[in-house]
């Protein structure tokens, strides 16, 4: 198996309760849920490697990152000649996942109308390629995973419900890493080991009691992701307090009453910054425009904290901050954030 599922937290020792009933009857279309690097992935590949599919494939399909005019072709396949440029027949994932598992990653973002299209497969069990009007029966296991409240998106009417229940005969949800810390010993331990056989030229020394202190003592908004990346930075590169600070972000005490988060993470101190730098800018600034520079101040922190805590993914760093891609790109140019070196 490629990663086990590791952890004994009563949640995850109930997901791999699920897991081991669900992979026996693959007529039950799943839907992993949780936030960003909670595992999703990993659950959806186990529930394969214990279901009788595991002789066939395992094929994943990112609903978020194709376009939606590519995602249907890619999705069902393209006979020969049904557009200019379809040269040759093509399979369709669902063709490539036949008796084995398709993986629907980032559902939530699957467009309305492809999400008709999709229902029709589900309850018809067949689907044709683009340009063909011969049927094939469906035999793949439909798993989906999505970091969106696909119920919040129904009621604003990006998801449709009737879809909703055919994906979701059972729902698996990984709750965040913070909710379930007893679980990043058990995680060190074994990414520790992995990373150990992964350069088994290199000597890893294992982590002070200090630092392993701070691992598991941290709240990790990144989930597994991030801890399995910091955990790596540690082992391979090694790491001091100080750094490991500015990783994790928790920055030193606060000296002055202002630099406390109930201001908004330091900002009256920029603001006074500003104003000692340029106090006639500040005279003839309107209320106006300071807000506007209030509100692009605390907007740059926040984006470069999100991108640096998703490794400048903007995908990622696009949802957690709930905006659009392209507006995300756009405030980056903006607001003049780099991408550290
Ligand atoms: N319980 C776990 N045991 C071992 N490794 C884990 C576990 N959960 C997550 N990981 C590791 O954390 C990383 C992120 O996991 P995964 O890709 O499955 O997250 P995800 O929920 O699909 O995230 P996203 O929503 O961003 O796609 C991977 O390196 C994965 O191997
Ligand atoms: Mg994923």
């Amino acid at each position: 198996m490629d990663t086990p599922l590791v952890g004994s937290s009563p949640s995850i020792q109930k997901i791999r309760e699920i897991i081991r009933l669900v992979s026996q009857d693959t007529s039950l279309n799943v839907v992993i849920t949780g936030e960003t690097g909670v595992g999703k992935e990993v659950v959806a590949r186990v529930l394969y490697e214990l279901s009788p599919r595991r002789k066939k494939e395992f094929v994943k399909v990112n609903c978020a990152a194709i376009p939606d005019t590519l995602l249907e072709s890619e999705l069902f396949g393209v006979e020969q000649g049904a557009f200019t440029g379809a040269h040759r027949k093509r399979k369709g994932k669902f063709e490539l996942a036949d008796g084995g598992v398709l993986f629907l990653d980032e559902i939530g973002d699957m467009s309305f109308p492809l999400q008709a299209k999709l229902l029709h497969v589900l309850q018809s069990g067949e689907y044709s390629r683009l340009g063909s009007e011969t049927n094939i029966t469906s035999n793949t296991w439909v798993v989906s995973a999505t970091n969106h409240d696909l119920k919040q998106r129904i009621l604003e009417k990006k998801f449709r419900e009737d879809l909703y229940y055919r994906l979701n005969m059972i729902q698996i949800n990984i709750p965040p890493l913070r909710e379930r810390p007893e679980d990043i010993p058990e995680l060190i331990t074994h990414y520790t080991r992995h990373y150990q056989d992964k350069y088994p030229d290199r000597v890893i020394a294992p982590l002070s009691t200090h630092t392993y202190g701070r691992l598991c003592d941290f709240s990790w908004p990144g989930n597994v992701r991030q801890l399995v990346s910091v955990l790596q930075r540690i082992l391979l590169i090694g790491c001091d307090d100080e750094t490991l600070s500015e990783i994790l972000h928790e920055h030193p005490a606060p000296t002055t009453p202002d630099a406390t988060p109930a201001n908004g993470n330091g900002l009256v101190e920029k603001l006074r910054a500003m104003a000692a730098d340029s106090p006639e800018a500040m005279e003839t600034f309107s209320l106006k425009a300071i807000r506007k520079n209030a509100t692009d101040l605390v907007e740059k922190e926040v984006i470069a904290k999100v991108l640096d805590r998703t490794n400048w993914n903007r995908t990622h760093a696009s949802k957690i901050l709930k905006i659009s891609y392209k507006t995300l790109l756009t405030k980056i140019d903006r607001l003049n954030i780099s991408e550290p070196n």
